[in-house]
């Protein structure tokens, strides 16, 4: 619970006490005791009222206001025994209705169904339809003589529920026991991405979903009586591909809710606190996947929950996996830790399919990442699939459904999974005798590259093993140049403070960004040390990350991964790039202030970035954010200091001003960094534009005069105008304000940040949510007439130099910076003096 201790830190402060407020509101919405408005359970057919472990379900014939039905008739099993819902049912010779006066929003409906022996009634033979005012969930259904009991998962947008039994033919209906209860409404809520897709499926709050299966991934079934919301969770041995490729973990009473990711109505701690695991054995270098498969029926798309908590990790960021849909990969490198920043805490992914199911299967698989040094494991504690109405509205097509699974794909399983793990022993026997050759090489995963310098002298005895041990990481000069066609101009994607930056592709074909060194800078070689020795040691899902690096020939080249989207900033002005949403960019700020958290939190040492900017932000092709260049950032200080002393250096506009004056550095410099890009990201407008008046050419000082007069609304980006929920920018302005403080002290630390910035985020899709159903879009900010920020027209004009400030709005001193949004025009409004000095 980082955000609890981070406000308890803080109390007494304005600030402090407002997230304070805002938690417990939160705390009481989301957390313990559900209570559900409505809670119909209905024993139907039957006299009586019957309690099923603790829950009574009443007798429709008590409950007679409920049923409209012509020829409602009553049936009891040959056992006459009422002790069980399933021992009565109600019988339909013609269309009948159920109709309950809820309270609007989401429901389960449960269906309970089980034939038995009737004189009269072939129940087995019984075919009919189950629908709603808006979707229909049977159509043309028959009921094997078993136990069935269908789960949907409904938005009532009236204030009450029909549900209209209707026989096919001349045949009749039945049911046994229906149960209407109050799920809710975060449940299953927002615009859930496509798994292993681009975009997301909007209008999940029209949707009825239909559980198919909701599983518990190494742990033993859970029944309604244990699960908060009723529900059924299966064991999932039946759905593994080979099961002795996992090991089960048991940890239930380690698993934490941390307010704001899920809570016990996501799902019990029996369902998080056990998960199944790579079975890797003695082995740990073997690479495998887990695959379940899931019987679900084509023509329907899915909406798929995975359950995870780390159960199995000893320390943070030590587990990252993969995940797989159908073969196609959905996330890569999952790193729990990044999400919740804890082990043990219970956390949800939610997808859906990209397309109705042609296939009968939904495969779902972990398996390790390809990550360096990361030892190959990969966990799953539960999973849910439901099936979404079609476009109809159908959760059925009614071509002569039969309820449960059909087991004829059984066999084939059953010869498969043999065969398969025959196969897994085999290739685990030789990966075992590959990784007992290969384990002596790799351990160490920090290391210092050989000094371009110094190579000469690097012949001591550790740079030796150092070398040895991290090879991997070094890429021959001439891979660079055939990656980059030599250096070729027109690879070229940009200049930065160290060199120039070319897009190429790797032999094996990935693609990556190549950063330069211009040989002749001063500084050049120790950022080049630098970046290589912060990047090998901290790898993070919102760390831009290090593919390798080339120091042949006096060369100071760095190879990362490539980032499709480029920077932030060229999505916020300057390059005609298509606006981003509100929410794409809540998730941004979300994202790096998550690898900056990080970095300052890191668990052997603290790391400052120094140069937070928003062109260090970069953005992947789903516009994940990864924070990237650290080649300026320090070791934070070491517990007997407070801070680290050291010249100033950082992007102008960006600056500490308390950094500035006391030449002190501590997390709170890249705090107050964050909190300008945060303003930038509202305004979209550079954060210093010398062209504008005076009092608007610092964007700081500009969105802060705003902020204190609680007028934020007039300066923020035009295309975000009625987009913003208003509790949303209020805690974003807020929060941003609190990174600006003039002292450190003063400000949030980056956790706190991040959990205000998902917060702000939950206010937005909530906001967004409410007034969808109003269907009111009056309530948004940004009316207002605007001062400035069409931006987006304008080339970008950015220079990239060094230059000395005097007199700058931080005063005393003369300081190197890098001035990053300076047009070139009328500086002398910034400042009095300005020098053009070479690049960094
Ligand atoms: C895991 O499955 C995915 C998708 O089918 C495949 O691309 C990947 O190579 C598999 N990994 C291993 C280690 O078998
Ligand atoms: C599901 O049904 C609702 C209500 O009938 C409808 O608005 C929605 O478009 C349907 N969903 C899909 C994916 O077709």
């Amino acid at each position: 619970m980082s955000c609890l201790k981070g406000f308890v830190k803080m109390g007494g402060e304005n600030f402090g006490f407002l997230i304070w407020v805002s938690s417990i509101t939160f705390l009481l919405c989301l957390c313990h005791g559900y209570v559900p408005v409505d809670n119909y359970l209905i024993n139907c057919g039957s006299p009586n009222n019957v309690t099923v472990t603790g829950r009574v379900f009443i007798s429709d014939n008590l409950a007679s206001n409920l049923l409209a039905t012509p020829s409602g008739i009553l049936a009891a099993s040959n056992h006459n025994s009422v002790s069980d819902i399933y021992q009565t049912a109600r019988i339909f010779t013609g269309t009948s209705k159920y109709s309950f006066s809820v309270a609007r929003g989401r429901h389960w409906l449960r269906l309970h169904f089980s034939p038995f022996h009737h004189q009269t009634f072939q129940m087995e033979s019984a075919k009919f339809s189950v629908s709603s005012q808006t979707h229909v969930f049977l159509s043309d259904f028959t009921v094997k003589p078993r136990v069935v009991t269908k789960e949907y998962y409904l938005n009532v947008a009236t204030d009450h529920l029909e549900l209209t039994f209707t026989p096919s033919g001349n045949s009749f209906a039945f049911v046994n026991a229906l149960e209407v209860v109050s799920v809710p409404d975060t449940l299953i809520s927002g615009d859930p991405p496509f798994a292993g897709s681009h975009g997301t499926f909007q209008g999940l709050s029209s949707q009825a979903l239909e559980t198919v299966h909701r599983v518990n991934m190494g742990g033993p079934r859970v029944t309604p009586d244990s699960d908060t919301l009723s529900r059924t969770w299966e064991t999932d041995s039946e759905f593994l591909v080979e099961k002795n490729l996992v090991k089960n973990v048991s940890k239930i009473p380690s698993v934490d809710y941390v307010t704001g990711y899920a809570t016990e109505e996501t799902a019990p701690k029996s369902v998080y606190g056990t998960c199944n695991e790579m079975n890797s054995g003695a082995n740990p270098s073997s690479r495998f996947n887990v695959t379940w498969e899931f019987e679900v029926e084509t023509g329907f798309q899915y909406f798929l929950r995975f359950h995870f908590c780390d159960v199995v990790s000893k320390s943070l960021n030590q587990l990252f996996f993969d995940l797989y849909v159908d073969s196609m990969m959905v996330v890569r490198d999952l790193d729990l830790s990044t999400y919740v920043n804890k082990l043990a805490a219970a956390y949800t992914m939610d997808y859906v399919t990209v397309s109705p199911k042609q296939s009968e299967i939904i495969r779902v698989s972990i398996g390790p990442s390809r990550l360096q040094g990361v030892y190959p494991n990969a966990i799953l504690n539960g999973l849910e699939i439901m099936k979404m109405n079609n476009s109809k509205g159908q959760l059925s097509k009614g071509t002569f459904l039969t309820s449960g699974s059909t087991k004829k794909n059984n066999v084939g399983v059953i010869i498969g999974a043999t065969v398969g793990s025959l196969l897994a022993l085999v290739l685990l026997g030789g990966f075992f005798l590959i990784f007992k050759k290969r384990r002596r090489v790799n351990h160490s995963k920090t290391w210092t590259p050989l000094s371009t310098k110094g190579a000469a002298s690097g012949s001591s005895g550790t740079t030796v093993a150092s070398i040895t041990s991290n090879s991997s990481y070094r890429i021959p000069l001439a891979a660079v140049k055939e990656a980059t066609n030599s250096f070729d101009e027109n690879r070229s994607i940009g200049v930065g403070g160290f060199g120039r930056v070319y897009k190429g592709v790797l032999q094996d074909g990935t693609q990556v960004a190549v950063k330069r060194g211009n040989p002749k800078s001063q500084q050049g070689f120790a950022e080049f040390k630098t970046e290589i020795e912060m990047l090998s040691q901290f790898r993070h899902r919102h760390l831009v990350s290090l593919i390798g690096y080339c120091d042949e020939s006096k060369e100071m080249i760095l190879v990362y991964e490539y980032m499709k989207n480029g920077t932030l900033k060229s999505h916020l002005y300057g390059s005609g790039l298509p606006s981003l949403t509100w929410k794409q960019r809540l998730e941004i700020c979300i994202g790096s202030a998550r690898g900056l958290h990080y970095l300052h939190t890191g668990d052997s040492k603290s790391v400052i970035h120094r140069d937070v900017k928003s062109a260090n932000i970069l953005l992947d092709e789903n516009l994940m954010a990864k924070v990237a260049d650290f080649g300026l950032s320090k070791t934070g200080p070491e517990i007997d200091q407070t801070h680290v002393s050291t010249a100033v250096k950082g992007s102008f506009g960006y600056l500490d001003p308390e950094y500035f004056r006391r030449q002190q550095l501590t997390e709170k410099s890249d705090v107050y960094s964050f909190g300008v890009v945060m303003f930038e990201v509202l305004c979209a407008r550079p954060v210093i534009d010398p062209t504008l008046p005076r009092e608007m050419v610092n964007l700081a000082e500009w969105a802060m005069k705003w902020q204190k007069k609680g007028q934020l609304e007039h300066v923020i980006d035009q295309s975000l105008r009625g987009k913003i929920v208003p509790d949303s920018l209020r805690k974003f302005g807020e929060t941003g304000e609190k990174c600006l403080a003039d002292y450190g002290v003063d400000r949030p630390s980056m956790g706190d940040v991040l959990w205000n910035l998902e917060y702000a985020l939950q206010l937005q899709e909530a906001g967004v949510d409410c007034d969808q159903e109003d269907d009111n879009s009056t309530n948004m900010i940004g009316e207002l007439p605007l001062r400035f920020n069409d931006y987006n027209s304008r080339g970008d004009t950015s220079v990239n130099v060094g230059v000395v400030a005097r007199e700058g709005r931080f005063g005393e001193g003369e300081e190197e910076s890098c001035v990053d949004d300076l047009s070139g025009v009328s500086m002398s409004k910034v400042f009095s003096q300005l020098v053009k000095s070479e690049g960094r």
